[in-house]
């Protein structure tokens, strides 16, 4: 495995109830607040409530910025950014899924900058400081809860950028599976697609020896699995939400990968079509992924036999690498199906007029894939495929 350095500042604060210590947590960074959240959720489930009455009992001055959209735009940042700016915010409290806390991100860096916020997405700059960020999630699915990571649109350009620092890493998250109950059936499904589809990303990578790091692997995607059809007979489990819900965190917060990249570029080819067409990411990851598998499965036949035998326990006797690496590839596209996650583009009204412009996207910054290195036509093929 290769060296590395991890550290992970962000305070995990989950369960049921967990909300109480909201107060005493925001107060350690100041009493102006950027109160960040999405299109009413939280207004329906009575978190907003919870959020407010606890920060009024802290005699807290609250500005907020509602109406953050699923995959997060630009301009709903920049409104962020200007309250910050004119009211001398302290403290950015975002309170909502990954396109509130990705928001809630670049409002927290962009606060801190003097040029236009969108620089950090095209790498044109770092940030070099950012306000302070809390989460409170409802959504277990990005693991944007407790990373640097953040995914923005664009809509004057059609791009869909992800950008990170260890600057807006949240200081706190706090985690009540309670307030995940009200998510409804397919954004639950897309959640749990997205972490897997973020333990695979990590799984498929060229470093030898990594055999913990592979079993944690197996065992988040194993643990999913297992889970995803009790949760979808009851969207009301305690249980199996937070099961769900600590395996959305732990799936992309820099525990599972020590030692090793991973590939990538599924994510990559799926924020082109989210930039295009503005589709559930979760819902564009069980599409694509199983196409990336087959278009790379030359030459790594033994890496996705593994995952095929540990992870579905697909029998290996007698058989060669490549039919039981391809077992393993159909049995996640069988079980994505299973749970209702759609199959091809077509099913979100995609059809082939627009995967030249797509693919042009997903490479505007060179070859991408870590496990493998694809090019503008190799991403071609894989939306071929996705047809
Ligand atoms: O806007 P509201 O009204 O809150 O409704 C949201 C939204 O419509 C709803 N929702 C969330 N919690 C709910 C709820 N509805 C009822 N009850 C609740 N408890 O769910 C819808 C989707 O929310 P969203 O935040 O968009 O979902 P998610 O957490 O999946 O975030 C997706 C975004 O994150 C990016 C994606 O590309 C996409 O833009 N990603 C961010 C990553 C990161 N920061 O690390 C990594 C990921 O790979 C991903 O790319
Ligand atoms: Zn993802």
């Amino acid at each position: 495995m290769e060296n590395f350095i991890f550290h992970n500042p962000t305070k995990l604060i989950f369960g049921q109830g967990q909300i109480k210590h909201l107060a005493q947590e925001v107060s350690r960074y100041g009493k102006r607040v950027l109160l960040v959240y999405g299109g009413g959720s939280i207004k329906r489930n009575g978190l907003y409530d919870e959020v407010l009455s606890q920060l009024q009992e802290m005699d807290a001055y609250v500005a907020e910025l509602g109406g953050v959209e699923p995959n997060p735009r630009l301009t709903t940042a920049y409104q962020g950014i200007d309250i910050c700016k004119k009211e001398q915010i302290e403290l950015v409290l975002a309170v909502g899924g990954g396109s509130v806390i990705d928001c809630a991100k670049l409002i927290a860096a962009g606060a801190k900058y003097e040029g236009d916020a969108w620089d950090f997405c095209n790498r044109k700059a770092v940030p070099q400081a950012a306000l302070p960020l809390g989460t409170v999630l409802t959504i277990a699915a990005t693991g944007s809860e407790m990373n640097g990571n953040s995914v923005i649109t664009n809509w004057e350009t059609n791009e869909k950028n992800g950008w990170g620092s260890p600057l807006v890493l949240p200081k706190f998250s706090i985690l009540d599976p309670v307030y995940t109950m009200t998510l409804p059936k397919d954004q639950t499904v897309y959640g749990m697609i997205d972490m897997m589809a973020h333990v695979l990303e990590h799984y498929f990578h060229q470093e030898p020896n990594t055999p913990l790091q592979d079993g944690y692997c197996e065992a988040l995607l194993r643990t999913v699995m297992e889970t995803a059809p009790k949760l979808l007979e009851d969207l009301h489990s305690y249980e199996h939400r937070s099961t769900i819900l600590y395996c959305g965190t732990m799936a992309l917060n820099g525990t599972l990968n020590m030692g090793f990249s991973g590939d990538w570029a599924s994510h990559g080819i799926e924020h082109a079509v989210s930039a295009v067409y503005d589709i559930p990411h979760g819902g564009g990851l069980a599409i694509l992924f199983p196409n990336w598998m087959m278009h790379v499965l030359d030459g790594n036949e033994a890496r996705f036999k593994k995952f095929a035998v540990n992870v579905f326990g697909i029998a290996s006797d007698g058989r060669s690498d490549r039919d039981v690496a391809e077992d393993g590839i159909a049995a996640l596209r069988s079980f994505w199906n299973s749970i209702g996650a759609p199959r091809c583009l077509a099913d979100y009204g995609i059809d082939d007029t627009k995967l030249d412009v797509m693919a042009e996207k997903a490479v505007s910054f060179g070859p991408i894939g870590g496990f493998q290195k694809l090019d503008y036509e190799d991403v071609l093929s894989i939306y071929r495929a996705s047809l």
